[in-house]
């Protein structure tokens, strides 16, 4: 058996996106020998050239670990042969409502042709609750001809990472580790060890897998009732940002959510329907939880567009041919991805109003959004020629200041601004 808490382990990593280029880096940092792995050619041709594209991992972390040739970014199958751990960090998103696991099968069947006794494969994807033990593993076995268990290890790590968030990063964040039995356990939380400072075992893939489509769907029902209590509150003339910071001040028995256009990324609008998905199909149950909270957190979105509006109509001017300035196309402040991101559909909307919309992002750069968006830089002069400005993503790029003292209205749903032409969420 290879012993994989050690050093010197070679590592590879399937997937160079916002979860699989963040491991590779602590990776090598910590010793191993690392694979970045990705069937993307234009990332591993911008990762050689030293370029990063997750912002969490900088240039310069990125151009030490090429320096240090321990890591070895490449779209070549071949690369992977001869690897101890195997860590998949690839897609999950969903087809027509239903999961979409076929990046975790093709990753899986491309280490199950390297696969050699003693080594260790990790699922870090999210997805339903029996994919390691149901779906990885036997394509691993059929692949390789070997047994799990008895020739190889196999487990499951959720992903905890939150891109942009400066206090908790990969190495200081607890991490869940599992194993389908005690060997394969120890041999993840023995890889684990040597990349975070503190793992927390459980006793099966299945509970792992479920900690984080916990872990997400209580963050989409929790944003959901904020959403909803928001849109009830503007109704009844009540500030509910006053009230969510009085009942922030209760020291125990609340947290604090903060309302919003939607959610957007890959984890939020997704993951808590593979949890539904994987009710319904075993238990013949609708997660009533999960429905709602999509139902009302899919809606936001029509909702910003109806203040607009309503902002819009106040001015005796209508949606047509008004011209709107989107501050934010992110899904997330201060990151670059704008995956499902509540301000596509804002734009798409307003561009089916026939309103004429601009928007600055100054950290999108793969945008998602419809291409009759202009984009421009926040200035002094698009601020004032926008009939509203919308903030949807608070960058703390944006000068705040100057979008307050120069546009004649703002429609904040972030509540980062106040002043007389600001109106909130
Ligand atoms: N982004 C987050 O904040 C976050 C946090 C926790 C968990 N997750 C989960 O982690 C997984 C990955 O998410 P992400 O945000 O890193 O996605 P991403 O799109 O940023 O990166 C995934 C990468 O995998 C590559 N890929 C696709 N198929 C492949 C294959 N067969 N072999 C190798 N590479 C392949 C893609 O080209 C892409 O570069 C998802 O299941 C997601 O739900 C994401």
């Amino acid at each position: 058996m290879v012993c994989v808490n050690r050093t010197e382990t070679k590592l590879a990593v399937l997937g160079q996106g916002y979860v699989g280029l963040p491991l590779a880096m602590r990776a090598v940092q910590v010793g191993h020998d690392v694979v970045g792995f990705d069937v993307a050619p234009d990332r591993i041709k911008r990762l050689t050239a030293g370029e990063s594209y997750v912002e969490d991992i900088s240039s310069e972390i990125l151009a030490s670990a090429l320096e240090s040739k321990r890591y070895l970014p490449s779209s070549e199958p071949k690369a992977l042969a001869g690897f101890d751990v195997g860590v998949i960090t690839v897609p999950t998103p969903l087809r027509e409502g239903n999961p979409d696991l076929s990046y975790i099968e093709s990753a899986a069947s491309m280490l199950a042709r390297y696969l050699r006794p003693g080594a260790c494969v990790i699922l870090e994807s999210t997805t339903y609750p029996g994919t390691t033990e149901e779906l990885v593993g036997p394509m691993l076995e059929e692949g390789s001809g070997l047994t799990v268990g008895t020739d190889f290890h196999l487990g499951y790590s959720p992903e905890r990472i939150d891109p942009g968030n400066p206090d908790w990063a990969l190495a200081n964040t607890p991490k869940v580790v599992s194993g389908v039995d005690a060997a394969s356990l120890a041999a993840v939380q023995g890889f684990y060890d040597t990349i975070v400072e503190r793992t927390v075992p459980v006793s099966t893939p299945k509970e792992a897998e479920l900690t984080k489509l916990l872990e997400n769907t209580f963050r989409h029902v929790n944003i959901a009732l904020v959403n909803e209590l928001a849109m009830f509150a503007n109704d009844l003339g009540i500030d509910i940002w006053e009230a969510i910071d009085a009942a922030s001040t209760k020291p125990f028995g609340y947290l604090r959510f903060t309302p919003g256009p939607g959610v957007g990324g890959h984890c939020l609008p997704i993951d808590p329907s593979y949890l539904s998905w994987r009710v319904r199909r075993r238990l013949g149950h609708s997660f009533r939880f999960v429905e709602l909270a999509n139902d009302v957190n899919d809606h936001m979105p029509d909702y910003v567009v109806r203040r607009l509006v309503g902002a819009l109509n106040r001015q005796k001017k209508a949606m047509n041919g008004s011209r709107i300035l989107l501050l934010g196309l992110a899904y997330k402040k201060n990151t670059s991805d704008d995956r499902e991101s509540p301000a596509v559909v804002v734009a798409q909307r307003l561009l089916e109003l026939g309103a004429e919309v601009r928007a600055a992002d100054p950290h999108v750069i793969e945008e998602h959004v419809d291409r009759r968006v202009v984009r421009v830089d926040a200035t002094p002069e698009e601020l004032a020629a926008a009939d509203v400005v919308v903030l949807l993503t608070d960058h703390d790029a944006f000068d705040f200041d100057a979008v307050a003292g120069h546009a004649t209205y703002v429609f904040d749903t972030r509540r980062r601004l106040s002043g007389e032409h600001v109106e909130h969420l």
